[in-house]
């Protein structure tokens, strides 16, 4: 089943990824936010972008055109998706540095191009959202994070905020009432948009600080970079412990 990789912060390029081809895809939505590179990972074909389209000029969360993204995944004939986040974490057990797979999500974003239902095509498009991440994919990462002998806490509720600025302290008292566990500000809309595509989707978020207020020190940008370095080669474990099961 043919897989993409939705890279996020730290996550622009896929070490070990050979190229073998980059779409440049038009969609009904406008352009995604960089051409989609198609090659072989870990033996197996993966198509790969990052959401923020690269280092040169990062499009912020806000301002990422989701919907063209997904589209044109789903136009390269993508089956699956695993995207992953950066995320700051409200649950004390959550520590920078670890690997956590959400299972369920609270939106609070606005403004954001959030389906593609316009109305045109005439029924409404309520679809099924309960539990916005897919099951089966999620148990099998899990399953892979163990093979790579990568620890992976399975479960998690996902705040998705609009950024790009961080949170004040009391809205992370919020979110934490309300259930949140992480938070993070591109999970949303694009799991949504996957589920009305009907392409299954999970999400491995890497935790790179601890929410606003949460400890004394101010969150830096350098300890975020740092953090990064050694998730994403163990995003990179536990997608190759994947593709070779
Ligand atoms: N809040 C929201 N999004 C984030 C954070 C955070 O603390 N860290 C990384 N992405």
């Amino acid at each position: 089943m043919s897989l993409a990789l939705i890279g996020g912060t730290g996550l622009n390029s896929l070490d070990g990824l050979e190229v073998l081809a980059s779409h440049a895809v038009e969609t009904p939505y406008g352009q995604p936010s960089m051409a989609i590179e198609e090659g072989v990972y870990a033996g197996k074909k993966v198509f790969f972008f990052h959401r923020h389209g690269g280092n040169a000029q990062p499009i912020p969360p806000h301002r990422v055109n989701y919907r063209a993204n997904l589209w044109a995944l789903r136009e390269l004939g993508v089956e699956r998706i695993i995207a992953a986040n950066a995320v700051g974490a409200i649950d004390p057990l959550m520590t920078s540095g670890k690997l956590v797979l959400p299972h369920q999500i609270i939106d609070y974003t606005w403004g954001r191009e959030h389906s593609f239902d316009d109305g045109s095509s005439g029924k409404l498009l309520h679809v099924d959202f309960t539990h916005p991440y897919d099951e089966v994919l999620r148990s099998e990462i899990l399953r892979a994070a163990e093979t790579a002998g990568v620890s992976c806490i399975d479960s998690a509720v996902l705040g998705v905020v609009q950024g790009p600025r961080l949170e004040t302290a009391a809205e992370v008292a919020r979110f934490s009432r309300d259930g949140c566990d992480l938070l993070g500000m591109t999970g949303m809309p694009e799991a949504a948009l996957a589920r009305e595509l009907g392409v299954p989707y999970a999400a491995i978020c890497m935790v790179v600080n601890a929410a606003a207020g949460l400890n004394d020190a101010p969150i830096s940008i350098d300890d975020i970079r740092q953090t990064l370095l050694t998730e994403t080669a163990l995003f990179g474990a536990v997608v190759t412990a994947f593709l070779k099961a």
